[in-house]
């Protein structure tokens, strides 16, 4: 079975959804999700979007602390591209009815714009703590408005369809749609379109502890991979440092806000306010990779769980009112945070690197474009700067509609594509297998290739990611797809690119620090993995 439309976009989240309403004043659009059409982790942010819109605050600014984070690995055109986009991508959000903050919201008083790590001004417009929901619910009611989307959920994409005849790495392998499994009757359907519009989010899954949705778990990156598409930057995988250390709750966020509204990290038994020894100057509101490994370091050298993050200093009706989530989620875990400190630990949070992308957001594959975190543009460069994420999936997703609707007419209708064929496989009957083998993965990348990295860990890691390759290909080839399967065979695929990309760093920058390495190289290069 195969279902035609003009544009097939992968993913609903931020990214997908800006994409899919740019291109559905002028054409046919259909969006699949895995799961929900939340699901991504585009519901999940917290902090805000980074925009200049303050009057003391300039693009040079954003620029700067942009390319200071991403330790100079950062296109500086792509970043000024963005940070230039940011202000009218702000404006599009409130016409959709995004409540932002305001300083006096009945009178329409200005955006309130928050402080995060790394920026010089404040610059983070939100919605409370939960601006991330916020934006989601108002792409998706404007998306459901439109009669040219088609939205379905349950819909897991296996692979790309591509004209691609195995050779290597090669601009040739057009790409016609995707496969889908349909997550409630187990069929998979090819979904074909001239263009194909690739924002299925990151990678953070690779990893046991990530702040990241279940569902993150590299499939954009590695159905690109597959297709043919060079990746760049694996390596640059982002640590938050303040995910709440519970041992049920395993992935909530405390959003970085905290620190930029006054939070300080606490030495649990000493009290010490222990970045003064690390970076004395920005402290608590260094970038994430020096705040992250300067708790990393305080948990191994005296042996804790944890730090603490305390802004119990600060009144409560502010904290509450600048924090309502948090306060919320924390109280039924029994934290009063306006008068206790917040028990933290890093985690997996941002997938830096990704499938490359041009300003037009093309990929190398011709009828591929990409946005959002499956992709590398060259804005974060080695570390990512904090809400710059979100304002690249709307830039890019523009960046990818405009593209497409100006080069339409030299797009060729899809050829007749062939049915997915599943008469060699059957029902699997050893599901342990997967969780077996997904839990493996996530245990040697959170131990080998996390914050702090060395040549002998990152090898060790490599000899795994080859023991399971074959075992994972096989079951692939034997069973019928079930999601747990696809998701299983692209976290394989993306640990294979981060810690091949890690091996490749001969240097440590941003977020890769490796023992055996501690330099930084004058000249900063990109890692590229060609297929
Ligand atoms: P996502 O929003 O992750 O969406 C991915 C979509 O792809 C989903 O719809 C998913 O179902 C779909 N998908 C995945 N695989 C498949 C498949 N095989 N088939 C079909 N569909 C598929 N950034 C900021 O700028 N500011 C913040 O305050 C902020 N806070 C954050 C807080 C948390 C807890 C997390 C985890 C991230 C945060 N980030 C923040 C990062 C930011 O949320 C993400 O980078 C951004 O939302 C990614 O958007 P996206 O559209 O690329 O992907
Ligand atoms: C946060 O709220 O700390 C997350 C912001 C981000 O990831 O950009």
């Amino acid at each position: 079975m195969t279902f035609q439309y003009d544009v097939l976009i992968i993913g609903s989240g931020a990214a997908g959804l800006t994409a899919a309403l740019a291109l559905a004043e002028h054409k046919r659009v259909l969006v699949l999700a895995k799961g929900s059409l939340t699901g991504g982790s585009t519901a999940w942010a917290q902090g805000g979007i980074a925009a200049v819109l303050d009057t003391g605050d300039t693009f040079e600014n954003h620029v700067r602390d942009t390319m200071i984070a991403g330790a100079g690995l950062n296109n500086r055109e792509t970043v000024e591209f963005v940070i230039e986009r940011a202000p009218d991508s702000i404006d599009r959000l409130c016409e959709l009815g995004v409540p932002f903050n305001r300083d006096d919201y009945d009178e329409g008083g200005d955006l309130h714009l928050t402080r995060e790590g790394g920026h010089s001004h404040r610059r983070i417009v939100h919605v409370d703590d939960a601006t991330g929901w916020a934006v989601q619910s108002a792409l998706l009611k404007a998306a459901d408005a439109n009669p040219n989307i088609t939205m379905l959920p349950g819909r897991t994409c296996v692979d790309l369809i591509t004209s691609r005849n195995g050779e290597k790495y090669s601009a040739e392998g057009r790409v016609w749609g995707a496969y889908a499994l349909d997550e409630a009757t187990g069929r998979v359907v090819a979904h074909t379109a001239r263009a194909t519009v690739m924002a299925a989010g990151g990678a953070g899954r690779v990893y046991q502890f990530s702040t990241a949705p279940r569902g993150a778990t590299g499939d954009g990156i590695a159905m690109a991979w597959r297709a043919g598409a060079r990746m760049s930057n694996m390596e640059m995988m982002q640590f938050h440092p303040t995910c709440l250390y519970n041992l049920e709750v395993k992935n909530f966020l405390i959003t970085e806000a905290v620190r930029g509204e006054g939070g300080h990290l606490l030495h649990p038994e000493t009290g010490h306010r222990f970045m003064a020894d690390y970076d004395p100057e920005r402290m608590e509101l260094a970038p994430r990779d020096v705040v992250a490994r300067a708790i990393d370091d305080q948990i191994k050298r005296y042996g804790l769980d944890y730090v603490h993050l305390d802004i119990s200093h600060k009144p409560a009706d502010f904290v509450r009112g600048h924090f309502p989530t948090i306060d919320e989620k924390l109280s039924g875990l029994g934290i009063d945070m306006t008068t206790q400190p917040i028990p933290v630990v890093p985690a997996q949070h941002y997938t830096c690197g990704g499938v490359i992308v041009g300003l037009d957001a093309s990929t190398d594959l011709p009828g591929l474009w990409a946005a959002g975190e499956c992709t590398e543009s060259g804005l974060h460069g080695a570390n990512r700067l904090a809400s710059n994420s979100l304002l690249e999936c709307f830039v890019f997703g523009e960046a990818a509609a405009k593209d497409i609707l100006e080069r339409w007419d030299e797009l060729p209708a899809p050829p007749a594509i062939k049915a997915w064929d599943e008469s060699r496989v059957t029902d699997s009957d050893e599901e342990v297998v997967i969780k077996q083998n997904w839990t493996e993965i996530r245990r040697f990348m959170w131990n080998y290739v996390g914050i702090v990295r060395t040549t002998k860990r990152l090898e060790r890691a490599r000899h795994r990611i080859h023991m399971l390759g074959q075992e994972i290909e096989d079951y692939y080839d034997s069973f019928r797809v079930t999601t747990d399967l696809i998701e299983l065979r692209n976290l394989h695929q993306s640990a294979f690119l981060i810690v091949e990309s890690a091996l490749e760093r001969h240097e440590s920058r941003g977020l890769h620090y490796t023992l055996d390495y501690p330099e930084t190289d004058e000249v900063a290069r990109d890692t590229v993995l060609v297929p």
